[in-house]
């Protein structure tokens, strides 16, 4: 904040305290010198429904007091003052950092103790995949699902069919750095009845119903913009995250309408890096939990 709105704040801030007191200090006091009980402010309601002009009773006048030294004690102690930092010298971020201290310091061999077994072997431990799942549940369910079964454009763990790579070395990449797909729009380059030949074609490497011609075509389409990434044959290329397209698992939805939209729309599926947040003691558990649902 540059320094002229930090002390407008703070001037604001001011005003606001002592206007406080001001407000206080005069309706706190009888009208005229002294109020005689009973007396009305001449507003009348309803014929005969007045209202009187009595003091405040003093608790609540002190109540009033109280919170504006409350206000003057917290300015003073906290970071009230714009850029003032308070005698506590207290931050969100410092409280957010010694909280996850502790509790690092806490839970943190739960984790470390792990960190050495290979994760192939992991996998088999069955006390490292309690804590694996309950990782898991926490920070991957809302993606993957609870059972790490997926649904459409989030991929199913539990299978042996994978994007990225199934050995234990890329699972465990994947978690650590996340993984970008881009799987380019080709609707400004393919006609819609072009990009329906493609489907045609996809759909007979796959063994589904298909329109023969129409697959001869969309063939030749293949091989002209698809296979740097899909591959020749269409097994895909785990390097890039282009995934097989002939084993029948569709990322993004079966149905010919969406296998179409992914062709002419694109695609471009985000897996979040968990390096910094979870630290590499915890994907490493993680990593042999989510190896172990398909490696039984
Ligand atoms: C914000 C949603 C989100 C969260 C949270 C998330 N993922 Fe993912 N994950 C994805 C998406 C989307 C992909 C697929 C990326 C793509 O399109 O290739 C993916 C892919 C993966 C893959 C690769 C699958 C394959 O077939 O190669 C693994 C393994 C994985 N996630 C594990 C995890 C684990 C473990 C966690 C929890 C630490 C997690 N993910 C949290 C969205 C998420
Ligand atoms: C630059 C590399 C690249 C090229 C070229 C490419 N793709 Fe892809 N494709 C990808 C990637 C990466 C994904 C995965 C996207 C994701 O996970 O979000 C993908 C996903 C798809 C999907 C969705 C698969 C599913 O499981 O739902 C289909 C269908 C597809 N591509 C078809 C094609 C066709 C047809 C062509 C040629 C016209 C093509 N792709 C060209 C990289 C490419």
């Amino acid at each position: 904040m540059s320094s002229f709105w930090s002390t407008v704040v703070n001037i604001v801030i001011f005003l606001n305290i002592i206007g406080g007191y001001l407000l206080i200090r005069w309706v706190a006091k009888p009208n005229k010198g002294e109020s005689k009980a009973g007396e009305t402010t001449g507003h009348i309601w309803d014929d005969n429904l007045a209202e009187l002009n009595n003091p405040m009773p003093m608790w609540w006048l002190y109540l009033f007091y109280i919170s504006i030294i409350f206000a003057l004690v917290y300015v003073v102690l906290y970071p009230g003052f714009s850029q003032y930092e308070g005698l506590l010298k207290w931050t969100s971020v410092g409280q957010y950092e010694e909280e996850v201290a502790k509790s690092e310091e806490k839970y943190g061999p739960l984790f470390s103790q792990f960190s050495d077994t290979p994760i192939e072997e992991l996998s088999k431990n069955e006390d490292a995949n309690k804590v694996g799942q309950r990782l898991f549940v926490t920070y991957c369910a809302q993606c993957h699902g609870s059972d790490a079964g997926g649904t459409r454009g989030y991929p199913n763990l539990t299978d042996n069919e994978w994007i990225w790579g199934g050995e234990a070395s890329d699972i465990e990449h994947t978690i650590l750095n996340g993984r970008d797909a881009a799987m380019p729009a080709w609707g400004s380059v393919l006609k819609p009845n072009q990009v329906e030949y493609v489907a045609d074609y996809l759909f007979s490497l796959s063994g589904r119903p298909h329109k023969a011609t129409d697959a001869n075509r969309g063939k030749k389409l293949y091989d002209s913009y698809c296979v740097t990434c899909h591959m020749s044959d269409a097994t895909g290329n785990k390097a890039l995250g282009a995934p097989n397209l002939v084993d029948d698992v569709w990322l993004y939805g079966a149905s010919r309408n969406k296998i179409t939209e992914s062709i002419s729309k694109g695609r471009l599926g985000k897996m979040p890096p968990h390096k910094n947040f979870l630290g590499e003691d915890k994907v490493h558990v993680l990593a042999a939990y989510v190896y172990s649902l398909s490696n039984k």
